[in-house]
């Protein structure tokens, strides 16, 4: 559905470039994922996948064409959400709505998307008026008017409490369910995990990790098993080798003689993985 080959970019301001030759192909009916650090070059690279910057080389193929070689049709098949919404304040939500759908020959049904996100009841009142959260999700039903074959949605859930976040997020594997393609940012990898067939990981402009959200958990978790019991009333904690567990007897003597509290296999989550492939220390207070 998507082809990205070998795509350089660099600012017309700056000497480096920015984007340092990245590939990768998305199918059609999947969520993609693009993930990696404050700098790396996500939203630049959307940027460019959707004609907003141009002038980088390389080559980006929408369902067989090249884009730079297609004309408007190209936005009316998008639906673009960018990762600070934009919006007319002075003018109510279905203004700007209204607005926005005159651009697109092809309409979604704004009554289900507004009542979906729960906007409909505040739809008159002025966007200025709108809490941070509200004009994310304006931001994202702009980008389905269109009822778009492809998503670009760069951090559509930042800044949602858990509740509208979730609403996203159905709405998101919704969108796949129905044969939508979608490239995602974001920062919240718990979304990513939930939501992702692959992601790939990005690090000043190149891509050094792409695979399935299980893939990396195996290839990046520990083979053990992790289990705690209770004797004497304290817990106690040991950490077996996952090869050959079921040959390992003091492992299944644990099982039979104590009072077990919890059994874990070391499985690694994405937050884990993130830090451990792009290398990128968080620096905690205590
Ligand atoms: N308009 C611009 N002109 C020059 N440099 C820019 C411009 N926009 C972004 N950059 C630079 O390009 C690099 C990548 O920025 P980009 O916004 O793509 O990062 P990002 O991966 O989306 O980060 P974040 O997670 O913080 O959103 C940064 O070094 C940034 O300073
Ligand atoms: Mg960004």
């Amino acid at each position: 559905m998507f082809a990205v080959e070998n795509l350089r970019f660099t600012y017309p301001k700056n000497k480096e470039e920015t984007i340092k030759g990245i590939s990768f192909e998305i199918a059609k009916g999947e969520i993609f994922g693009f993930l990696g650090p404050s700098g790396a070059g996500k939203s630049t690279t959307q940027k460019i996948l959707i004609k907003l910057l141009d002038k980088y080389s390389g080559a980006i193929m929408y369902d067989g064409s090249n884009i730079a070689e297609l004309d408007d049709s190209f936005f009316e098949k998008i639906g673009v959400s960018f990762e600070m919404p934009i919006h007319f304040s002075k003018m109510t939500a279905m203004e700007n709505i209204n607005f926005f759908l005159k651009l697109y020959q092809k309409n979604a049904d704004v009554e289900t998307l507004m009542k979906r996100v729960g906007l409909w009841e505040d739809r008159d009142k002025m966007v200025g008026e709108y809490s941070k959260g509200m004009k994310i999700r304006l931001n994202f039903v702009r980008a389905m008017l269109n009822d778009p074959e492809m998503l670009f949605l760069d951090e559509p859930t930042n800044g949602l409490d858990p509740t509208n976040a979730m609403i996203l997020k159905d709405m998101i594997r919704e969108f796949k369910k129905s044969g939508g393609t979608v490239f995602l940012t974001s920062h919240i990898m718990t979304d990513v995990d939930q939501l992702c067939d692959r992601v790939a990981f990005v690090v000043d402009g190149q891509i050094i990790e792409i695979d399935s959200p299980r893939n990396l958990k195996l290839k990046y978790g520990k083979r053990t098993m992790k289990l705690e019991y209770k004797e004497n009333g304290k817990t106690i904690l040991e950490e077996y080798p996952m090869d050959d567990i079921g040959k390992n007897e003091q492992f299944l003597e644990r099982l039979k003689a104590k009072d077990i509290e919890t059994l874990h296999s070391g499985e690694t989550t994405l937050e884990d993985i993130f830090i451990q492939v792009t290398g990128v220390g968080l620096t905690h207070e205590a």
